[in-house]
């Protein structure tokens, strides 16, 4: 099969290191100051996990582009992994936040835009009730704190491969034999995650369903596409079936669309009619700004106020000081009114259809049989002849140093991707001319490393 050859893709990496290190010197000075200062000279230690030598420091980021501390302009198709989904600092968000700033950030009270925002969530999502929080890990982990309050249920069921965040309960991996494993990775955990997480295969009607049989599963955790390991899509009818089997045995739905938003207008579920119990959007829903929200349907709102009032004063563990600010609600309304529009999606949609078509000939002609994964604006080329079908045929799949070096090779060259795997996400505010600049780039690579 044709396929990367170790010791070319080895060359080129060192290659491409030095070229990052002789192109950056601004960045690697800043590295510098800052190393005394930040675990791993970073504010946040993922920043030291893109596969670059030193950190890329950022001057300023437009639309569809980065510009790094060198002055260096990137089309940015990584857009910090969905946060700036609709291009870096839209105007209209930028504008409402300048404006807001300067009448206050946070006073743990409600603001006057309260009501808009709430019914630009409920015309968007689809959902009539909603919180505000502050990430999109901050949302899962309140929604599984009350969909075990509903249901007195102690398990929560998510699918292998997925992530939600940093929530313990679903930092879990899947045995051979179906049992549920802590992540080797997580740092710091004392408990016990197999006695109250229970993780099955994406795309597996029959072991979803053996798993809720038991009746103490509270809620259905997952994305309705898999984006964390590659992308995996749901077969068809999968999502529908989930829904069934929750239904059946009164099992909470919560679907995560912070990334799948990308699909469609309200998310996959929206445009699939999914009707789930709980919904979570972060990352992009205020434009970037550290939002997330979550909604639920007014018979869950019923159980939610019931739930709440048979409990004791004091903290119920569902909410922090700083979430829904008036900060937060300015940026929700700029973005859903404004940023977040049907002809954003059309132009998304239409652009990441043109680039899968170039990156998809460019494969054809090398005769590389990958493909090239998309729902909507988001798309991710996977070292598979075909999308996978679950979370471990995804990650089986993967190759770090194949993945590394093309990252490396296309930020050398101008394009950022996302580091970890290959996941490109199209802005509506790309040009064709940009769209168009990737595929090429691949061609290149792939007949550089190819053996
Ligand atoms: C599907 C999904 N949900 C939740 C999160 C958590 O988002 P945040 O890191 O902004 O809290 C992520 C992060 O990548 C995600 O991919």
């Amino acid at each position: 099969m044709t396929q990367p050859s170790p010791t070319r893709v080895a060359a080129m990496l060192a290659a491409e290191r030095q070229r990052f290190t002789q192109t950056h010197p601004e960045s690697q000075h800043l590295a510098a100051a800052s190393a005394p200062h930040f675990l791993f000279g970073v504010p946040m230690h993922w920043m030291r996990d893109w596969p670059l030598p030193s950190p890329l420091f950022v001057r300023e980021a437009q639309g569809s582009r980065l510009v790094c501390a060198d002055g260096l302009s990137y089309i940015d198709l990584c857009l910090g992994d969905t946060g700036a989904m609709y291009g870096h600092s839209p105007a209209p968000v930028a504008r409402a936040l300048a404006e807001q700033a300067a009448r206050g950030l946070t006073a743990m009270l409600p603001g006057t835009l309260l009501p808009e925002v709430g019914a630009l969530l409920a015309q968007r999502f689809g959902l009539p009730r909603w919180q505000i929080v502050l990430s999109a890990t901050d949302a899962n982990r309140f929604v599984l704190r009350w969909a075990r309050a509903l249901t007195g249920r102690p398990k929560v069921l998510v699918f292998e491969g997925c992530y939600h965040g940093t929530v313990d309960d679903t930092l879990v991996d899947r045995a051979d034999d179906g049992r549920t494993l802590t992540r080797a990775s997580l740092l710091g955990q004392v408990h016990e995650l197999a006695l109250s997480t229970v993780v099955v295969p994406f795309n597996d009607e029959p072991a979803l369903r053996t798993a809720l049989a038991g009746g103490d599963v509270a809620c259905v955790l997952t994305e309705p596409a898999l984006t964390n390991c590659g992308l995996v899509p749901p077969l068809p009818g999968f999502m529908q079936a989930v829904q069934a089997a929750c239904r059946e045995t009164g099992t909470l739905l919560v679907l995560d669309e912070t990334h799948t938003v990308s699909s469609g207008l309200g998310g996959w579920g929206r445009v699939h009619g999914l009707a789930p119990d709980f919904l979570v959007v972060g990352k992009a829903v205020a434009g970037g700004l550290p939002t997330a929200v979550y909604g639920f349907t007014d018979a869950v709102a019923a159980r939610m106020e019931a739930a709440k009032a048979a409990a004791p004063d004091g903290h119920s563990g569902i909410g922090t000081t700083l979430a829904a600010n008036v900060l937060q609600l300015a940026a929700l309304r700029a973005q859903l009114a404004e940023v977040a529009t049907p002809a954003a999606h059309a132009r998304m949609d239409a652009l990441a259809a043109r680039l899968q078509a170039g990156l998809e000939a460019v494969l054809a002609t090398a005769g590389v049989r990958w493909c090239v994964t998309r729902i909507g604006a988001r798309m991710e080329l996977q070292y598979l002849p075909a999308p996978p079908r679950d979370g471990r045929e995804a990650a089986a799949a993967m190759q770090d140093d194949w993945t590394a070096c093309l990252h490396l090779y296309m930020l050398n060259r101008g394009v950022l991707i996302t580091p970890f795997h290959h996941m490109l996400l199209v802005p509506p505010c790309a040009s064709e001319v940009d769209v168009d600049a990737v595929p090429p780039l691949l061609a290149q690579w792939l007949a550089a490393v190819i053996s």
